[in-house]
């Protein structure tokens, strides 16, 4: 790998004003399952997620609960945001905080940059602002005075501020999506941004001097930095922006810089795809080369959120079907890109028909066969020419649909071999064929025939579901005979016949218990 550029991706860093609900546990997980992915593929890796800790929706959560910004910030950080995504198994290799010295001597020292280059003058701001989306909003935004959003009135601000001369940029932004369709999905996404840039673009506000909770302004402290103009460069300050070259967070810079993909919801896709590029612009560094916006989880119609009272915390799920299918259901349901509606009652039959029986059950069936006929040894290596071409068919079409972050398609696909296997297994009826001695070869055949296509699926399946997929690995032996599941490439799974004949199975654990009744 050595010094060829990581694969970086980045989920939008999440206000601390509570704890996460599905909604962010949606974006990622999507990061977390297409950096596996990319993992798998013998790339090399960079997967940053964070916290958001400045501006006045966090101020205003801490002072209502009667603590200290930082404290408040501190406490839900280590309490709620970290362990959350350790428990769903979320593999960040780097978990920024804005409030991090890292962080806020990076922005200060970029926005210092962009005054002495010209691209920042003093200003007047007034009109609405909307605390909920820390955003500041055009009377047209609005709904009889409120956020369309959070449904909330909103803030008429007036006030002294610094502006970023954004107008400057609508040209060579328009330019570049025009020229580039894969630098902003889906295709709905790229045409929101485009008709947005062919309107007329506001130079922006970038200071707040009503309260104190911010990067102060580096030449004018009784300000503080505008909070999306200090997250957004999260993503670049996490990796060493403005660093000198050869220093650490240069050289980490160049490796990682710029990112290839930010996943986003389509709440903020205008500051991604249009505001930070033009900062990006303005500063002469590169832009990231993919904004994707995926849809909305919904409740009752609207987009679930904690401030409405329709979040659900992932504990919720999780605690039914297990961290796996939590994992999997998402991004298997709804098309990425999408909105889509959560409903127990999808979950379950899908956890039921999909997990439980169609990959579950092939699984503990297959071993259950193994131990009874085989003496727990994986017989003599064998292939079927349909199998292993179906096989090589399907980890194509799943690495170009997970590739191009259609996990649905991708996820799809791998089931449907699993599917295929199932049908295998139902047609040739192993359990008739160890009933004559003669047919011992035949039995032998089939019994690894499907032994080495649940290899395959445990290696594809790996990034979305880590835990049941490494217990199934194991229980093939392929630990031993093999070596650890998530060393395994995307580019040798369909090579049949990797399982070695001789190796010992062990029972499998029931990978997707039956849910009880009552659920
Ligand atoms: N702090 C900003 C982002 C700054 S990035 C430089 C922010 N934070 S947030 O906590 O409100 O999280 C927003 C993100 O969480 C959405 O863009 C999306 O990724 C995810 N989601 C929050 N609610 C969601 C749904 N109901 N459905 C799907 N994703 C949701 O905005």
């Amino acid at each position: 790998m050595g010094d060829k550029k990581s694969f970086y991706l980045t989920t939008p860093i999440y206000y601390v004003n509570d704890a996460p609900h599905i909604g962010h546990a949606y974006t990622t997980v999507a990061g977390d399952v297409l950096t596996r992915w990319h993992r798998q593929k013998g790339e090399s890796v960079w997967f940053l997620t964070g916290t958001d800790e400045h501006g006045q929706k966090v101020l205003n959560t801490a002072q209502a609960n009667k603590v200290a910004p930082q404290q408040w910030c501190d406490d839900l950080v280590e309490s709620s945001w970290k362990p959350v995504w350790r428990d769903l198994n979320i593999a960040n290799d780097d978990f920024i905080r804005t409030t991090e010295s890292r962080h806020m001597e990076r922005v200060q020292r970029f926005l210092q940059g962009l005054k002495d280059d010209g691209f920042i003058y003093a200003g007047k701001f007034e009109g609405p602002y909307c605390i909920g989306c820390e955003e500041f909003k055009l009377p047209g935004d609005l709904d009889e005075g409120k956020c369309r959003i959070h449904s909330k009135p909103v803030e008429m601000l007036s006030e002294e501020n610094w502006f970023f001369k954004l107008s400057a940029f609508r040209e060579e932004l328009l330019n570049h999506y025009k020229k580039n369709p894969e630098a902003c999905q889906p295709a709905s996404a790229r045409n929101e941004v485009i008709s947005f840039l062919e309107g007329e673009v506001r130079d922006l506000s970038i200071s707040r001097s009503t309260f104190d909770w911010g990067i102060p302004v580096p030449w004018d402290t009784k300000q503080v930095i505008y909070v999306w103009f200090d997250a957004l460069l999260n993503y670049a300050t996490a990796v060493g922006l403005g660093d000198d070259a050869d220093s650490e967070g240069g050289k980490k810079f160049a490796k990682t810089w710029p990112a290839d993909v930010h996943l986003v919801g389509k709440d903020i896709l205008r500051f991604h795809a249009v505001i930070w590029p033009a900062m990006l612009m303005a500063a002469k560094v590169a832009i990231p080369k993919k904004i994707f916006a995926h849809g909305w989880l919904l409740v009752g119609g609207e987009k679930m959120s904690k401030s409405k009272l329709t979040g659900i915390a992932p504990s919720d799920i999780t605690k039914d079907f297990g961290v796996d299918a939590f994992r999997y259901y998402f991004l298997r349901a709804i098309p990425f890109g999408t909105d889509g509606s959560f409903s127990w009652e999808d979950m379950s039959a899908r956890y039921t028909s999909e997990l439980a029986n169609d990959f579950g059950n092939l699984a503990s069936r297959l071993i259950a066969m193994i131990e009874k006929y085989c003496e727990n040894t994986i017989p003599a290596v064998a292939t079927e020419a349909s199998l292993a071409k179906q096989l090589a068919e399907t980890v194509k079409s799943a690495d170009e649909a997970i590739c191009a972050l259609d996990f649905q398609g991708g996820i799809n696909s791998i089931m449907d071999f699993c599917k295929r296997i199932n049908g295998y297994v139902t047609e040739t009826e192993p359990w008739k064929v160890a009933k004559d001695p003669a047919r011992k070869a035949e039995l032998d055949l089939i019994l690894y025939n499907t032994a080495d296509a649940l290899r395959a699926l445990a290696v594809l399946l790996h990034p979305v579901m880590p835990e049941s997929t490494e217990k199934l690995w194991e229980s093939l032996g392929a630990n031993t005979s093999i070596g650890s599941i998530a060393e395994q490439k995307i580019s040798e799974v369909a090579k049949w016949g990797q399982l070695p004949a001789g190796s010992k199975v062990t029972k499998t654990p029931v990978l997707f218990p039956r849910l009880e009744e009552n659920k």
